[in-house]
């Protein structure tokens, strides 16, 4: 695998050409492990609410704890793009606060940021980061910051008239100037036929096979949450039930005193002359034998 960065270009370059494998990371042994495994696109994803933070939603998630994880995340990698997730309240409220706070992450290490929906003022916004020179991905279907809106985590665009308005925002963010786009729980038919009609690369997670890469959450591929998974997700690994075991092994070590081992694991004093200073001669302390 070549090992030079990732950039902006070469992600738009890989459309129709070479799928794109992007996962999320919120920290630096996440990302480490995401990076040398060949993963193109890091997303610090807001799912950290959930999946880290333990909140309930993502939308409780500040642009403070974003950056702070994104800083994190940027240490860790050395190939992949890093792209910093803006949450809730960070590109609502006026164009100038929208430009500031995705600085922040560009700041922290990101080398784009992502916003989520596709209507007019998400528009203006998608203009006035990019004029700032910074890049952004765009995020249609459901879109987890307005899940009170939509009244839960819902399939979207299942009828002819919510799927045209998704393509029109498609185009929309598109003809905006974003890099690409992730198409989030949308049927397969619609995923494919935006994914025709626009022409940067869509990144597909619960879109179906057709768009042009895939993106899912670290702690869901991994087995390393275990509140609701969606249909969508493939476990390729349990790693939660192993560390759980791996934790329990080193518990009932340490309770039943197998941990540490007095020649293997510990330390020693320098002889045992040393150690008689400490006892004094009338007590006689054989020095373990050092490996
Ligand atoms: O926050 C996140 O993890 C995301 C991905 C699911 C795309 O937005």
């Amino acid at each position: 695998m070549d090992q030079k960065p990732v950039t902006v270009p070469a992600i738009k370059a890989m459309k129709r050409v070479q799928r794109i494998g992007m996962l999320t990371a919120y920290d630096y042994p996440t990302a480490k492990i995401a990076d040398a495994a060949g993963t193109d696109i890091i997303l610090v994803g807001d799912s950290l609410g959930m999946v880290v933070l333990g909140y309930p939603d993502t939308l409780s998630v500040t642009v403070a704890e974003m950056v702070h994880h994104t800083r994190a995340v940027a240490r860790g990698t050395q190939r992949a793009l890093v792209v910093g997730d803006m949450p809730y309240l960070s590109y609502h409220v006026s164009i100038e606060e929208s430009v500031r706070n995705a600085g922040e992450f560009i700041r922290a290490g990101a080398r784009a940021v992502k916003i989520e929906g596709g209507k007019p003022a998400r528009i203006k916004a998608v203009e006035a980061i990019l004029d700032a020179e910074i890049p952004v991905m765009g995020h249609i279907g459901l879109t987890p910051q307005s899940v009170n809106v939509v009244g839960g985590f819902k399939l979207q665009g299942k009828n002819a008239h919510d799927a045209k308005r998704l393509i029109d925002e498609a185009v929309a963010l598109d003809q905006a100037g974003c890099f690409s786009l992730v198409l989030e729980c949308v049927p397969e038919e619609l995923a494919a036929l935006i994914t025709e009609r626009i022409s940067i690369p869509t990144i597909g997670i619960g879109a179906g096979p057709s768009c042009d890469g895939q993106v899912l959450v670290f702690h869901d591929l991994l087995g390393l949450y275990d509140g609701h998974t969606p249909k969508f997700v493939r476990r390729y690994a349990n790693a939660g039930e192993e560390m759980r075991s791996a934790i329990a092994r080193y518990l009932d070590d340490v309770r039943s005193g197998r941990f540490p081992d007095g020649a293997k694991e510990s330390f020693h004093m320098a002889s045992t002359e040393e150690l008689k200073k400490l006892y004094g001669d009338s007590v006689v302390v054989p020095m373990p034998k050092v490996n």
